[in-house]
């Protein structure tokens, strides 16, 4: 036990009580630093991780190290960064000022900028990618259940293998690459769906299940593609389907995308992007640091992204209050009216 490494979960909301839970009932040494809200839920009712496996870990409450305070990064030999990329530079912040030079950071948000962030930020700690492929929500509780299948992944480093070895193929399971070059782009193009799932209304399956929303997240995903083909950036590819065909997969027809990649996706009922969670409990969403990072790259390569532009302003007008949820073939004519590309949206 002692010559395994101390991992700090910080930020510890969704992401960090599902992994940090999962970690700690596998062996590994984890605390935890989030909001006094979570701390008085997992101090009366402890950690619950559920999955869609149907696996159950429980850790009793006094079994978790859960601390509100970034002083508590000091012991840490490995710092996983579970906070919202709002909060990615005040995050850095305490790291600097309270973590130990030396420490690996691994950044287990999405977007495609918070690592470069966070290296910038942070010299002397060891700044590394990390990804969540999947779904988590938080049932109230103490429980955080996992509603998508997949695995963690992280850069690889002696210590990552070393944590992921201790896991082993037990829930929180953590794969390492070395290959981390468009990592992060490759998951902004599944993240694309987050948008169209919030601003929908739906659980992830009743949305998917409607080709007029897969249409716009196929377009979103077509104009990405071509803005990255530009800037000489290729995403990795992540699941079963090579990016370059993500965008024909989505809008295949309702009878073989269900069969085929819904199925494989093996997605609760339930579950929802955590951008609709944002959304219904009135929260800063992370759509700059989605969609709005397409409009971004296409900005500094003078060409536009209309279709990410377009959904991007809804999802600020929904910030700002509007409450509109979009049927499918309403969303399609919003963003896609006139924008008809060479293979139909
Ligand atoms: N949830 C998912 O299904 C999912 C899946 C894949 C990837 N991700 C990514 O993982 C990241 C985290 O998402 P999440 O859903 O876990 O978010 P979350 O549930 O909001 O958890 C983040 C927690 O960190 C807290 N926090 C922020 N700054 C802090 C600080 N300085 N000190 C202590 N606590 C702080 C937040 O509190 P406040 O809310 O009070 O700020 C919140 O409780 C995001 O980048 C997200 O895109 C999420």
């Amino acid at each position: 036990m002692d010559d395994l490494p101390h991992i700090a979960f910080f930020g510890a909301g969704s992401i960090g009580c599902f992994i940090g839970g999962a970690w700690q009932a596998a062996g590994l040494p984890v605390s935890f630093i989030g909001r006094p809200a979570t701390r008085a839920d997992i101090d009366k009712h402890g950690i619950t991780v559920t999955d869609i496996d149907g696996a159950r870990l429980h850790l009793p409450p006094g079994s978790v190290d859960f601390g509100t305070e970034a002083k508590g990064l000091a012991k840490a030999d490995v710092i996983a960064l579970c906070v919202k990329s709002n909060d990615t530079i005040a995050a850095a912040r305490e790291i600097k000022k309270y973590g130990r030079k030396g420490a690996i950071v691994i950044s287990f948000q999405n977007g495609v900028s918070n690592v470069q962030t966070l290296k910038q930020m942070l010299p002397g700690f060891d700044v590394i990618q990390g990804m969540v492929p999947f779904n988590v929500a938080y049932m109230w509780s103490g429980r955080w259940h996992k509603g998508v299948a997949g695995e963690l992944v992280a850069e690889a480093r002696p210590t990552t293998l070393a944590i992921a070895e201790k896991i082993g193929r037990r829930t929180g399971q953590l794969r390492t690459t070395s290959e981390v070059d468009g990592l992060a782009w490759g998951k902004l193009l599944i993240n694309l769906n987050n948008a169209v799932n919030a601003l929908s209304g739906k659980t992830l399956v009743e949305q998917l299940r409607d080709r007029d929303y897969r249409r716009v997240v196929a377009a979103s995903m077509r104009e990405t593609l071509a803005i990255l083909e530009r800037a000489g950036i290729k995403p990795a590819k992540l699941g079963p389907i090579a990016p370059d065909l993500l965008p024909h997969a989505i809008a295949a027809p309702d009878f073989l995308f269900r069969n085929t990649l819904l199925r494989a996706q093996r997605i609760d009922p339930h579950a929802r992007s955590s951008m609709a969670d944002d959304l219904a409990a009135g929260r800063r969403t992370e759509i700059d640091y989605l969609n709005g990072e397409v409009v971004k790259l296409a900005k500094s390569l003078k060409r536009k992204a209309p279709v990410n532009e377009a959904i991007v302003a809804l999802v600020k007008q929904a910030e700002a209050g509007v409450e509109k949820k979009w049927g499918g073939r309403e969303l399609r004519d919003h963003v896609l009216e006139g924008r008809a590309g060479p293979f139909g949206y």
